[in-house]
């Protein structure tokens, strides 16, 4: 059950609850915080002053007061000025903590003077950190013989209640329940999470909508002569799937959202080394976005038109696998020459972006764990972003930054594009190593046409294996913020 979440209009000092979080940044005691610390004897201001706490990001102090709160967490935000970023990854690791100390209920007060953020903002992303901090994935593993209770409920605590705040409420439920379904997608196995399963996904979450979804078949697909999809998965024994779905809360042209969906890649016959191979079952992470994007539009059923397309196969080798030096003739009619068949996201994408011109699109945004070689480049802080319209790119830039989840441009420029010269096709599926993170963005890019496009390279930042104050170890759900802040902004 994914943590419950309210606003509660209530001062931190007399609030009664098993743990009090309080978000404190770095440099000197907050006054809004003067009664709270009457009640802990003085404590807190002891702790600020004496700098044994300094409210730098993560750090977590907890105190146990003679009540009404049981106990009472410093939680900090690091230095000012206060961020959305900041004010979420509090609300997260007073989640954890919470978990952590084996508490069914939290309440979270950001310290007035921190606030920065208009409160219905502030509200939005504390909802969405709680919730994102108290995600875990138990259930394939026996459970404990002395299970702790689990963290059910949170509070966010308000000086007053209003209609905004309530609507930044709405609005953090929203995405944070976007995040839950990609997560919860991402962090299943290969062999669970196949791309019959995310159809099924897809068509669950359509139908608790009112979303028409459509699922394309191997047969549908090959009536539609997606060879460069059907190419990647005629290696395995998983059926492959077009997933697409529509959200129509306006007219016009729609924004079309696009999301690798490998359910794992191994390579195929250009196989991966088994060192971390098991990581590849996050290769459907950009799925798993698009596909937790419609969850917030169903929540939020905000004033847009959205299409999302999520082609998905696996990646295997085998006796029918394609093979080095394959040609295949993709939907929009070019020839590709397969010179690797490790670079298959391109593949099932360029197929699918094929597809989204039948939409006419205002604009089409897509999510995938494309290259090894973004995380070389922008390690896993940020993702990269390359796209054919500035401001479509300015856009994207920004709804990150807002996200949480950041993106990095790099250069798309002319040159570029030879390195996907084939003697024998049309274009060949890789460019080599120089620069791979911009040749596989120019491979995409020949098989779009007629609308402003943008790609998201999250290989370096879907998954992560390393625990932090803020986050368990694993999926991180990349780019579903991120889609979900684009979107809120142009409605
Ligand atoms: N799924 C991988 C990219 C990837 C790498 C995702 C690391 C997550 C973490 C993609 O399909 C791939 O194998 N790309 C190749 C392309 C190359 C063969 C041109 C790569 O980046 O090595
Ligand atoms: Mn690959
Ligand atoms: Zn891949």
């Amino acid at each position: 059950m994914p943590l419950a979440t309210k606003v509660v209009a209530a001062a931190p000092a007399g609030h009664a609850t098993p743990l009090l979080a309080v978000a404190i940044p770095e440099g000197g005691f907050p006054r809004s915080l003067e009664a709270l610390d009457r009640q802990v004897g003085g404590t807190i201001a002891r702790l600020v002053s004496s700098r044994d706490f300094t409210g730098e990001a993560d750090q977590a102090t907890v105190l146990y007061p003679s009540g009404p709160a049981t106990r009472v967490a410093l939680v900090g935000l690091g230095k000012g000025p206060v961020t959305r970023a900041a004010v979420r990854r509090a609300a997260a690791v007073a989640a954890r903590l919470a978990q952590r100390q084996g508490v069914d209920r939290v309440s979270f007060h950001l310290a007035g003077e921190a606030a920065g953020l208009p409160p219905a903002e502030a509200v939005q992303v504390i909802t969405e950190g709680l919730v994102a901090g108290a995600w875990r994935f138990l259930g394939m593993k026996r459970p404990p013989d002395d299970p702790k209770p689990e963290l059910a409920a949170a509070e966010i605590l308000v000086a007053e209640a209003s209609d905004a705040v309530a609507e930044g409420h709405r609005v953090g439920e929203a995405v944070a329940a976007a995040h839950v379904v990609a997560r919860d997608l991402q962090v299943l196995p290969g062999n669970v999470c196949t791309p019959t399963h995310l159809a099924t996904t897809a068509t669950d979450l359509g139908r608790r909508h009112g979303i028409p979804v459509t699922v394309l078949d191997r047969a549908a697909l090959q009536q539609e002569g997606m060879n460069a999809l059907l190419g990647v998965a005629q290696g395995s024994v998983q059926e492959p799937r077009l997933i697409v779905l529509e959200y129509r809360g306006a007219d016009g042209p729609p924004v079309v959202l696009v999301g690798k969906g490998i359910t794992f890649d191994s390579g195929g016959i250009s196989i991966k080394p088994a060192e971390r191979m098991e990581d590849m079952k996050f290769d459907m992470s950009g799925a798993a976005a698009v596909l937790g994007t419609f969850e917030m539009l169903g929540r939020l059923k905000p004033a847009l038109h959205v299409v999302g397309l999520v082609p998905s196969a696996e990646n295997m080798p085998s006796g029918t696998a394609l093979k080095p030096g394959d040609v295949v003739k993709s939907h929009f009619g070019k020839t590709i020459e397969i010179v690797n068949t490790d670079a298959e996201g391109r593949l099932i994408l360029a197929d699918a972006l094929s597809y989204a011109r039948r939409f006419k699109p205002a604009c089409a945004l897509d999510a995938a764990t494309l290259t090894g070689a973004v995380v070389i480049g922008l390690g896993h802080t940020a993702g990269a972003v390359l796209g054919t319209d500035a401001d479509l790119v300015r856009e994207v830039l920004a709804a990150g930054e807002r996200a949480g989840e950041r993106v990095w441009e790099l250069p798309f420029w002319d040159e570029y594009r030879e390195l996907n010269k084939s003697e024998i096709a049309d274009v060949k599926n890789s460019g080599g190593r120089p620069a791979g993170t911009i040749s596989a963005a120019w491979f995409l890019r020949e098989f779009v046409e007629g609308f402003p496009w943008a790609h998201l390279d999250i290989a370096g930042t879907a998954y992560t294996d390393k625990e932090t104050p803020a986050s368990v170890k694993g999926p991180t759900a990349m780019g579903t913020r991120l889609f979900c802040e684009f979107l809120l902004a142009r409605r």
